[in-house]
């Protein structure tokens, strides 16, 4: 067995019913295996919970057990992992990384606060520990707005690193914060003319958006809200017609809590791709987890000194949610 691709490189046999073998290893190990939304639909199916990014962070905190599987992105074993310092949190292919976190190095980001100096910084959730590490307050797609509302009027801010999601938080608190000129690749791609033709042909359904998309596509919204805000939203909605512009694992919880309501993915601005996956989320996969947990690898660490500064501003938003 190694992990020197991101995940443990063992062959599995192919008669194994890898969801009884899950869930036996679960038990055996004292193992939760935690999934974002976006995760493959079989592996929703066997998670513990599910949630959005940051359902995840308070769930993890809470829990009892030994070990956590992460199924998700890099960041978010990084998150689990500085919020439970004495578990062993495993992310399934530690190949999953995030377009959005990489367009903010660390040192880079450390420069734009030096330059502007006074600020209180304020960062998504999707990014590096070194990058919290620098941060005031963490916040996510659920909570920022709250977060947000909470610092003084005359605050000056610094927002990282999405310049969607900031747009959109300034746009509703009235603050002018500065922005990171960041972006996730798969949010930005939903086609504005093309969801405006779907509006067109499907006049009842509410458009659901996810506010790292592109202003133009968060104006023409029924709803901006997080991973956990567009599912409730769809719950609890007389209507049957849902325009989702979001990853598409979100479909998957959707229609499992909605049979009897349609869901459209929102059209990329390239027809021929698969735009609306991410690329990164989509590689953990139900054998790499269950190969995880029986050699309890790939492990996430986190150095010391950036973990012990990174956890304040962590438990700062978790403490302002
Ligand atoms: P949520 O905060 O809605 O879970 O989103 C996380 C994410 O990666 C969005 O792309
Ligand atoms: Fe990162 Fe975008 Fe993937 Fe979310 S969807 S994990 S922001 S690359």
């Amino acid at each position: 067995m190694n992990v020197e691709k991101g995940f443990v490189d063992a062959q599995v046999d192919k008669n194994l019913d890898l969801k009884k073998e899950i869930e036996r290893l679960k038990k055996e190990k004292d193992a939760v295996v935690l999934a974002h939304y976006y995760q493959k639909g079989e592996i929703q199916d066997v998670a513990d919970f599910i949630g959005d990014s940051l359902a995840l962070a308070q769930i993890a905190r809470k829990l009892p057990n030994r070990m956590i599987v992460l199924c998700g992105v890099h960041f978010m074993g990084e998150t689990a992992k500085i919020l439970c310092p004495d578990k062993k949190v495993i992310v399934p292919d530690v190949n999953a990384g995030c377009s959005l976190a990489d367009s903010c190095p660390a040192d880079e980001f450390e420069k734009f606060i030096r330059e502007r100096p006074g600020s209180t910084v304020v960062s998504y959730v999707n990014t590096s520990a070194a990058v919290k590490a620098l941060t005031d307050v963490v916040v996510t797609s659920s909570n920022a707005r709250q977060i947000v509302e909470q610092l003084p009027a005359d605050a000056k801010i610094i927002f990282g690193p999405d310049r969607n999601l900031g747009n959109y938080i300034n746009s509703v608190t009235g603050r002018n914060m500065e922005l990171w000129n960041g972006a996730c690749h798969v949010h930005e791609q939903f086609s504005l003319e093309k969801i405006i033709d779907l509006k067109k042909a499907h006049p009842e359904a509410r458009l659901l958006v996810h506010p790292e998309c592109r202003k133009s596509v968060v104006m023409l919204a029924d709803k901006v809200g997080s991973t956990a805000a567009l599912l409730q939203y769809a719950v609890e909605s007389d209507a049957t017609e849902f325009i989702v512009a979001t990853e598409s694992g979100i479909l998957h919880e959707m229609m499992k809590r909605c049979p009897d309501k349609t869901f459209i993915p929102a059209p990329p601005d390239d027809s021929t791709c698969a735009c609306n996956d991410c690329s990164f989320m989509k590689l953990n996969t139900l054998e790499k987890l269950y190969n995880s947990l029986r050699y309890e690898q790939p492990e996430i660490t986190v150095d010391a000194r950036v973990a012990e500064a990174a956890i304040k501003p962590i438990e700062r938003m978790l403490s302002m949610s």
